[in-house]
């Protein structure tokens, strides 16, 4: 295999001017005034859909409501601890990349072996009979003419592209790269088992390389394209197999538009008045009328979801006509109990709401589906 080259756009393209945005939104600062314990829940029910978009390509039938089931009641089967799996290679990514990693051979390794801990090998399960490490035998792909390459060429190919996706580029190409390296990897197929898991994990570790401000509080759901139309994805990566220029760069547009869509959609999370009105308050109005929560608890949550910092004293109480300090006391430890509130950190007797690992999230990913943010594909 030869040397992995990015072809050129045409300047003026779509492609061109999709990049361009894209270079917009990398350096933009991000000035959103949502608190950021409430950021950090949406950050992880985004990642949810990630994840659970990521399993369910491939087969893992967890739909979206099994999964906050699942979720709430803490259980545990092999769909979802491979889901699991893909929150831990998530956390590992954010904490251990930034502008000067190398995405090197024992990183890419060690999320492989992550990804594919405690499951059942191939054919039956979405483990790997070599985890984190190349595959020994042919693969083939479902429904693709494609012949990755045998094991005999596998360390030359695998090393290309290693030194391929870390190599130091212009700006205007390094996009193309993070598209261009999805694609390469599901053609050399690396891997036994895992390569679309660990291909679209891939995006998302190139991304906060890039720069795309994750660690100042944007939410990146980089594959999510690929989840709104998964023949489409296949169908895509197929014609990027002739490793033609035309269809590498048809593939590079395919994908770099849907990263844009996204994080344009995506970033209205960081306003406080979107995720309040659009989102917490439709989020308490359907979980009153679902009967998850009581009036007073409607009430005091929709309070809280109200007021600039999301968070209340338990003094504030009494505007419920809750006067007397032992029942306020007894009330938020209640709630607490419930876990419909938290106390922050530094505050002490200041509480904030909860919404993630508890019933409001199935009310919050309604409200999301409602809005866009969701597509069918998790729903089975
Ligand atoms: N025509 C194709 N060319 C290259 N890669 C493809 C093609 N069709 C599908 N793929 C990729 O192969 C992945 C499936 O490979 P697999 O090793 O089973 O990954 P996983 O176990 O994570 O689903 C798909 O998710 C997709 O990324
Ligand atoms: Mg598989």
């Amino acid at each position: 295999m030869e040397e992995i080259m990015i072809p050129d756009p045409a300047w003026g393209s779509d492609l061109a001017n999709i990049i361009l945005d894209l270079e917009k939104l990398r350096t933009k600062r991000l000035g959103g005034d949502v608190p950021p314990y409430i950021f950090f829940q949406l950050k992880e029910t985004f990642q949810i859909l990630e994840t659970l978009g990521s399993a369910r390509i491939e087969g893992n039938n967890t739909t979206l409501a099994d999964y906050v089931e699942n979720l709430i009641a803490h259980n545990e089967d092999e769909s979802t601890r491979e889901i699991r799996n893909l929150e831990k290679a998530i956390a590992f990514i954010e904490q251990n990349t930034d502008s000067e990693t190398v995405i090197d051979r024992a990183y890419i390794s060690h999320l492989h072996k992550i990804l594919t801990e405690g499951l059942s090998p191939p054919p039956s399960g979405e483990g790997s009979r070599y985890p984190g490490e190349l595959r020994k035998l042919d693969v083939s792909i479902n429904k693709s003419g494609h012949r990755p390459p045998s094991p005999m060429l596998l360390q030359e190919c695998f090393d290309r592209f290693v030194s391929f996706i870390n190599k130091e580029r212009k700006e205007q190409y390094q996009l193309l790269m993070v598209a261009i390296a999805h694609h390469r990897f599901e053609y050399i197929h690396p891997f036994d088992n895992g390569n679309g898991r660990m291909g679209r994990l891939l995006n998302y570790a190139f991304l906060i390389k890039l720069d795309f401000q994750v660690k100042n509080g944007r939410i990146l759901n980089p594959s999510s394209v690929f989840y709104s139309d998964r023949d489409k994805y296949y169908r895509m990566l197929s014609r990027a197999d002739t490793l033609k220029d035309d269809d590498l760069l048809a593939w590079c547009e395919y994908f770099l538009l849907g990263l844009k869509n996204e994080i344009e959609k995506i970033d209205s999370l960081l306003y406080l008045d979107y995720v309040r009105d659009e989102l917490l308050f439709p989020m308490l109005e359907l979980s009153r009328k679902r009967a998850y929560i009581d009036e007073m608890e409607y009430k005091i949550l929709r309070y809280i979801v109200g007021k600039e910092e999301m968070a209340i004293k338990s003094s504030e109480l009494s505007r419920f006509g809750i006067e007397d300090s032992k029942k306020k006391a007894y009330l938020m430890s209640k709630l607490k109990k419930k876990n419909i509130v938290t106390p922050l950190k530094d505050g002490g007797r200041v509480y904030t709401i909860v919404f993630e690992n508890n019933y409001l999230l199935r009310s919050l990913i309604e409200v999301l589906r409602r809005k866009g943010f969701v597509s069918d594909f998790l729903n089975g």
